[in-house]
């Protein structure tokens, strides 16, 4: 059945097209809102940011004011990235985790670290916005205070992560009424958050990092083994980055630059797949050549990367055109390239836990915004009427552990008191002549790379329209564990890539949810919502 539905995906991936501004968002109201914020005349920025608080109300397995995040922004005036990602709290040290068992770094508030998005939004708004802060946040106010219904996608997923949320009786008692998950059409009021955001309406970033909402994370922290203090939030500071740069197809690429991970794996990744000779392939050698470019992009993400305010990342040598045609030589096109590096364990199955969403207005300014609490309702701890994030996952916790995507980290990432984690998020517009021609991004921990770089290669390469690239079958290879783990594949594909020498490993659930802006040849902007998810275009 659900091969069928993604055989179908192209036709019914929420999809839209005008030659106005574009919202594409993972929930129908956070999209609405956002477009009613390009109507009334606010910019792209203005929009993401209501957007932003929305989805912490009406998406809160991933939407957040307690995560992390990136958003990048290209406007006529400037790029710029702003990194909201979560920082390790001043008491972290590298051992924390240190027989604390599986849970340590995912359940808790012991795995949460410092979170950014408030303080991440409000300086997109200031440094790019237009619109008043209060009128942004009053959307997400009326949700939280009046309720929203529970829709099928969101009843589903309460459903699935009941058991983390019944272990923290704050967060029970909001998504839990009853004691159960409930139905959808159900009616789901947060007045605890509806409070928090009020706060952030009224002051700013000190309504949140300072007094009353600081004071209440540091009380549930310690209450339950964390170690967050205010001070902790008081000093957090988001940082806008410069973008990371790439050519594609002729387009320029704007990307995620570390802490992420992503923008680097992109950009090698297609530098391996230049689009002439990959839109040549037959199909199988564009899987097994994709996969190649997956493994030797993730063994450089474990050997170098990190936080560059805390560690030395090669970043330069990582993007040589030498050393990429390099490793693009090493690919045989005959068979998987063996692997004899220590193999890790398989990664979780759910893709629900991040969120990304795609907007461009009618200027032509663009954002590209994914944020997260990690795993699908973060550490499960409820501080302020906000989920708390298990972020600290990320890192590397034990040196030759894999994490819970299964990933096998370095040193360069390991836990350091006020640093951030190495994230795979990897928001990405594309831009020709100055314009934006795509806008996406996705959640699925390290696969969203390979969402992100299907996206780009299907519609840079490929000629494919935005509809018909959100909707087709991903897959993905991150070195180790040394297999492709993929949507549903015809047969007799599966069969030749594993005739190459790939181990193939199904995906329970779908490979991510990206939301995707692109310009139709015609000048017009084509918004597509991944048929996986249960998001929607809107302008
Ligand atoms: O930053 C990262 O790479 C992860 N924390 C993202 C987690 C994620 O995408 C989970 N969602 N499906």
């Amino acid at each position: 059945m659900r091969a069928l539905l993604w055989l179908l995906a192209p036709l019914l991936a929420a999809c839209a097209v005008t030659s106005r501004g574009m919202v594409v968002a993972p929930e129908p109201l956070a999209a609405d809102a956002g477009a009613a914020v390009l109507r009334e005349g606010g910019n792209a920025i203005d929009a993401a940011v209501c957007i932003g608080f929305v989805l912490a109300v009406t998406h809160p397995e991933a939407g957040n004011l307690g995560g992390g995040g990136f958003l990048l922004v290209h406007t006529a005036r400037s790029d710029g990235l702003v990194d909201a990602r979560e920082t390790a709290p001043a008491l972290a040290t590298r051992t924390m985790y240190d027989g604390t068992g599986k849970e340590g770094s995912l359940v808790g508030p012991l795995a949460s670290g410092v979170p950014g998005s408030v303080a991440g939004y409000l300086l997109a708004l200031e440094r790019w916005g237009s619109m008043d802060r209060a009128r942004l946040l009053a959307p997400a106010i009326r949700l939280a205070e009046e309720g929203f219904l529970v829709d099928a996608g969101l009843a589903r997923s309460l459903e699935r992560n009941a058991a983390l949320l019944r272990r923290f009786p704050t967060a029970a008692a909001v998504f839990l009424p009853g004691g159960r998950a409930p139905a959808a059409g159900t009616l789901l009021r947060q007045p605890a958050l509806a409070a928090t955001l009020r706060r952030i309406a009224e002051e700013g970033v000190d309504g949140f990092y300072r007094g009353r909402v600081a004071e209440e994370i540091e009380r549930v922290s310690a209450a339950s083994g964390g170690i967050l203090t205010a001070d902790d939030l008081a000093a957090y500071q988001p940082k806008v980055r410069r973008p990371l740069v790439g050519r594609y197809a002729g387009a320029t690429v704007l990307t995620t630059p570390p802490p992420s991970s992503g923008g680097i794996a992109l950009l090698q990744i297609l530098a391996m797949l230049p689009p002439e000779e990959f839109a040549a392939l037959p199909p199988v050698q564009r899987f097994h050549r994709f996969a190649e470019a997956g493994r030797r992009a993730f063994a450089d993400r474990a050997a170098h990367l990190g936080d560059p305010d805390f560690v030395a990342v090669p970043m330069a040598r990582l993007l040589d055109p030498i050393y990429l045609a390099q490793r693009k030589a090493s690919i045989d096109p005959a068979r998987a390239t063996p692997e004899i590096a220590a193999g890790g364990t398989g990664g979780s199955a759910e893709g629900e836990s991040t969120c990304h969403f795609s907007v461009v207005d009618s200027a032509g300014n663009a954002v590209a915004c994914t944020t997260t609490l990690n795993g699908a309702y973060g550490c499960g701890a409820m501080a302020a009427g906000f989920l708390l994030n298990n972020e600290m996952d990320d890192f590397t916790t034990a040196p030759g552990k894999p994490n819970q995507y299964g990933l096998l980290q370095g040193e360069n990432n390991a836990i350091a008191p006020g640093k951030r984690p190495l994230s795979s998020m990897t928001p990405t517009i594309l831009l020709r002549d100055g314009r934006p021609v795509l806008v996406t991004g996705s959640p699925g921990g390290p696969t969203i790379i390979s969402t992100v770089a299907l996206i780009v290669l299907q519609i840079s390469a490929l000629g494919m329209d935005g509809r018909a690239a959100v909707g087709a079958p991903r897959i993905h290879h991150q070195w180790m564990p040394d297999e492709i783990l993929h949507e549903p594949l015809p047969g007799a594909l599966r069969a030749a890539l594993a005739a190459l020498g790939h181990t193939m490993r199904a995906k329970e659930g779908p490979m991510g949810d990206a939301q995707v802006v692109t310009r139709t040849p015609a000048g017009e902007l084509e918004g597509a919502s991944d048929p996986r998810g249960r998001g929607k275009a809107a302008w």
